[in-house]
């Protein structure tokens, strides 16, 4: 089984390795046995440096679409956003992004997939984002939303089951778990809050700002309730669309997530997890973005249909 941790503190930078090279070559060139050998050692470096910057520094691939990863963890230090926690029992212990393939049951996923296709053929926005908000109701049509529960009940559509509801939620479960596990929180103090929604993508030219996912962002100052944003892929990339990885955006590289349908990604929603969506090039690009708060006022009940 696949589990991968990786620890790495990116502010931290490797000075001290540097010195501890510099001066394990200082003495191997004042005991002098080879000019030679320190030139070798010192091309060397050169070159290991050149690779770094060159090919591992601007797109790093953090889960591929072809692994299949019980769980891989990258941590990054926590910013300053938490400083002024009011809720101690909910901060994260620590930050960082976990992704996890075996979370979800793969027909879980399916089923969501077919509630997210059924609800979006209702409508969608004419700008390639749309979202299904079964807490609220609310469904993109063309440039605004509606209220889906109005809408079937006004033209008697008989379209969300309670198995639809159930399933939703206990997916939900499974992925608060899972938040409160890694990132240390009593699950008691960890609030599903809003947005939590279904999101249709495709390459149709954006039409409103709400199209434009592609823009690099923090959760937590974007809608400031959330504490741990979540993914649910429900498509493949390359498969059913190119483009649209999620990529976190670190000082030193950009590390991306490759979605595949019932992989799970989640992370804190601090400015230690700058990310965005890529723009699609191809393809319709089907997810649930499930957030949670430490704020009980802003926590939200699960749907219920109606
Ligand atoms: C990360 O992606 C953004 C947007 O594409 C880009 O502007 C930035 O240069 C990338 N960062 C690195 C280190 O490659
Ligand atoms: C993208 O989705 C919109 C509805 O949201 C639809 O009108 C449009 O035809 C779709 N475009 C493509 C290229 O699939």
């Amino acid at each position: 089984m696949a589990e991968r941790t990786v620890r790495k503190r990116p502010h931290a930078k490797s000075k001290p390795q540097e010195s501890k090279r510099a001066e394990a070559e200082n003495s191997k060139s004042s005991r002098g046995p080879s000019a030679g050998v320190f030139l070798l050692l010192l091309t060397l470096a050169a070159g290991l440096c050149c690779y770094y910057f060159l090919f591992a520094t601007p797109d790093t691939v953090f889960v591929r679409v072809s692994d299949h990863v019980q769980r891989a963890v990258y941590d990054v230090p926590c910013s300053k956003d938490y400083s002024q926690e009011e809720f101690p029992e909910c901060k994260p212990k620590r930050c960082g992004r976990v992704v996890m393939d075996d979370l979800v049951r793969r027909e879980d996923a399916e089923y969501l997939l077919r509630v997210a296709e059924k609800g979006f053929a209702l409508a969608g926005s004419s700008g390639g984002a749309s979202i299904l908000d079964l807490h609220t109701g609310a469904l993109s049509k063309d440039n605004a939303f509606i209220d889906i529960y109005r809408l079937l009940k006004a033209e008697n559509i008989d379209l969300l089951t309670e198995k639809d509801f159930t399933i939703y939620k206990k997916v939900k479960d499974q992925i608060h778990g899972a938040i409160a596990t890694e990132f240390g929180v009593s699950p008691g103090k960890l609030y599903l809050t809003k947005p939590t929604f279904f999101s249709r993508m495709n390459m149709t030219t954006p039409k409103t700002i709400h199209d434009e996912y592609w823009h690099a962002h923090v959760d937590k100052e974007t809608y400031g309730s959330f504490h741990y944003t979540s993914l649910l892929y429900l498509a493949n990339y390359k498969q059913d669309f190119d483009g649209g990885r999620f990529v976190f955006v670190d000082y030193d590289a950009n590390r991306t997530v490759e979605p595949k349908l019932g992989r799970v990604s989640f992370f804190t929603s601090g400015s230690e997890n700058v990310h965005f969506v890529e723009r699609l090039k191809d393809g319709v690009r089907y997810a649930i973005t499930v957030s949670f708060t430490c704020d009980p006022s802003k926590a939200i009940s699960d749907p219920v249909s109606r």
